[in-house]
């Protein structure tokens, strides 16, 4: 029997992992209107940017002024933070839902944050559990959990026990990505299988790159093991600077039409979703290839 649940949830990830790789700097205006725009289509769930170094990634220079406008109280509004600086700039607002990130991969951390895998646990793990104790809402970000752009084919072993650690320090949810866009639905399968039965006691997201057309694919063949939180795009955008050949992510029209027409609720609004990819369109530097988009959108 097809596992279908009711109901679905979208988080939506445009706003940074969709512009944080653009190369044309997006205003700060257009991004507000862009996660406002999102919300008005029915997201409850969405990371509205990073602060992570205006240098590495100057596109989320502006973290603080868009958290500044954007918090509102019936949305989970998560920002990410890499290391110590990035969660004291987000204690100077009042984003109160935080994402750590971490690769798998020693490679493509020391690429993505500039220390080891375990130099970064060293200094989140306790950053973690003072976020607890001030009752933020956390998420711990799973990089390069199938296949690394440096490294090759990565162990399920050695992301499940990632995975554990960030359960034991505490974190209310993974999201576990394939970050090339690498996965075939089996091994997605096969790891979200594995992930559902070690960690039921945290919220379980996946978070798929698009680059070999697999990301539908993987995400059916994740909700088949159980996920039923996906991390998806606005139009497809999206890519990690530090992750060579990553295309965007799952595009969240072609995600929510997919979860639609199996008859399970995303409370996002299509036609409203389209609207907010029309907003951000002209500020991106590459056409929107989604599906749905490019079969239902008057600009196109
Ligand atoms: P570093 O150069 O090693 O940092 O960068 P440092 O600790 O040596 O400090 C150097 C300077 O940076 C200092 O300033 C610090 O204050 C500053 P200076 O004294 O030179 O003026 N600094 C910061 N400034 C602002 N915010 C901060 C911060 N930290 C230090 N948080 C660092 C280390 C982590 C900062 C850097 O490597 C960085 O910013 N990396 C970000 C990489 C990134 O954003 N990647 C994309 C997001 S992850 C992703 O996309 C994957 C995901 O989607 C899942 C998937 O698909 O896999 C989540
Ligand atoms: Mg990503």
């Amino acid at each position: 029997m097809l596992q279908l649940p009711e109901k679905v949830e979208i988080i939506e990830v445009g706003p940074r992992d969709g512009l944080q790789n653009e190369k044309n700097f997006v205003p700060t205006d257009v991004k507000k209107a862009f996660i406002s725009s999102l919300k008005d289509a029915g997201v409850k769930e969405m990371e509205l940017t990073s602060f992570v170094s205006p240098k590495w990634v100057p596109q989320m220079g502006d973290a603080a002024e868009i958290v500044a406008d954007c918090l509102d109280s019936n949305t989970r509004n998560i920002v990410l933070a890499p290391n110590k600086k990035g969660i004291e700039r987000v204690y100077m607002t009042d984003c109160k839902a935080v994402a750590v990130f971490v690769g798998v991969s020693n490679t493509f951390n020391q690429r993505n944050i500039n220390k080891s895998t375990a130099e970064s646990l060293a200094e989140v793990l306790p950053l973690i559990a003072e976020l607890k104790s001030k009752d933020y809402f956390v998420r711990a970000c799973i990089s390069t959990a199938f296949y690394c752009p440096y490294e090759g084919k990565i162990d399920e072993g050695e992301v499940l026990a990632l995975c554990g650690e960030f359960v034991e320090a505490g974190v209310d949810e993974l999201s576990v990505a394939d970050t090339i866009g690498m996965a075939a639905p089996h091994e997605s399968y096969s790891l979200f299988s594995k992930l559902k039965d070690a960690y039921s006691d945290v919220l379980l997201t996946a978070h798929f790159h698009d680059t070999r057309k697999l990301a539908l694919s993987n995400i059916f063949a994740a909700l088949q093991a159980g996920v039923t939180r996906f991390d998806t795009s606005a139009g497809g955008l999206g890519g990690c600077p530090f992750a060579p050949g990553a295309a965007g992510n799952a595009a969240t029209e072609d995600v929510v039409y997919m979860l639609h027409r199996m008859g399970i609720e995303t409370g996002v609004d299509l036609e409203k979703m389209l609207k907010a990819i029309e907003l951000i369109q002209s500020h991106i530097s590459r056409p929107i290839e989604s599906t749905y988009f490019k079969l239902n959108s008057v600009t196109v």
